[in-house]
């Protein structure tokens, strides 16, 4: 990942802060679903870069282990699937035990399918098992992780502002502007989407806040792992698909968390990231 000369100096002063700290968006640790890879990794290294602490969510197939190991002492793994309660659970403990408390929850766990609904040349319906899976790992997940979460969080004393904690839900432009063959990936960003005001409403007496944010293109594995001709279609409608924007993203999420609330009066918002 590439550091502007800020952020490389901002690294070597919050290395050296007492443990376990705040980072200075004022979060003391943070889980994050999908933390190993594309714009999960990316928040996670930007919490730990800044003073806070990760617990990266990831499979136990992923690389998160080395790379905690990687991160250090303010990094832990939690190897789980986010559909899984007994998982998340797990790593929800994981944070408070190692780190105290958890007062932000990340979620980027995703997967996609590129399919149509149905093809006519192969005489082929979309896969119903595909669907599901998605809208299972990507909804589903989500909500898993958001229940299980602020359990935890709802123990934390509230700051000044009476606030507990923080959700930052991933959904995708896709939910909004699903292209031919995102059936069911557009359904689950929508579902996403469809929730977070909801669930908002839930955890506002908590001091709990919840947001959803829904990114266009980003250069990660997950869009590596679509059909060429998939990710050319989806190019053509990005003007800079080829850049990484994961740094973007992290920053994204910390516009997020400096967005404070006036006084609940701010309903919970959905913002649609520029595609540059
Ligand atoms: N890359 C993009 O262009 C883009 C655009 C908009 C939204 N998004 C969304 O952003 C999020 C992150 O995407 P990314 O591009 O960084 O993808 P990625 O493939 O790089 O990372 C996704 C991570 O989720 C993990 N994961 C998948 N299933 C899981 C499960 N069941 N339990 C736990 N972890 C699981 C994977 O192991 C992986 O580490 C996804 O929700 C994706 O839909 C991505």
């Amino acid at each position: 990942m590439v550091l502007n000369a800020l952020e490389k100096s901002k690294k070597v002063i919050l290395t050296v802060q007492p443990f376990p700290s705040r980072c200075e968006d004022g979060f003391t640790c943070g889980l994050v679903t999908g933390g190993s890879s594309g714009l999960g990794l990316a928040t996670v290294e930007r919490l730990v870069q800044n003073g806070a602490s990760a617990v990266i969510l990831d499979l136990p197939s992923s690389d998160g282990a080395a790379l905690a190991e990687k991160l250090g002492e303010r990094c832990a793994f939690a190897p789980a699937d986010v559909t899984s309660e007994a998982d998340v659970q797990s790593a929800v403990s994981l944070a408070r035990e190692k780190f105290g408390k958890l007062d932000l929850a990340v979620n980027c766990a995703g997967i996609a399918v590129a399919f149509k609904t149905y093809n006519f040349k192969k005489d082929l319906p979309h896969s119903l098992e595909d669907f599901q899976r998605v809208i299972n790992v990507n909804i589903a997940g989500t909500f898993n992780v958001i229940r299980l979460a602020v359990g935890e969080m709802g123990k934390n004393e509230p700051d000044a502002d009476g606030h507990r904690g923080c959700i930052i839900n991933t959904a995708s432009v896709a939910a909004f502007d699903g292209q031919v063959g995102q059936a069911a990936y557009s359904a689950s960003k929508g579902g996403i989407v469809g929730m977070t005001l909801p669930i908002a409403r839930d955890l506002a007496p908590m001091g709990i806040r919840v947001v959803t944010i829904a990114p266009g293109l980003f250069s990660t594995p997950l869009l590596a792992g679509l059909p060429e001709k998939v990710r050319s279609f989806l190019a053509d409608r990005c003007p800079s698909p080829r850049k990484r924007y994961t740094l973007l993203f992290a920053h994204l999420g910390k516009v997020f968390i400096l967005l404070k609330p006036i006084k609940c009066t701010i309903p919970p918002f959905i913002v649609k990231t520029i595609k540059l």
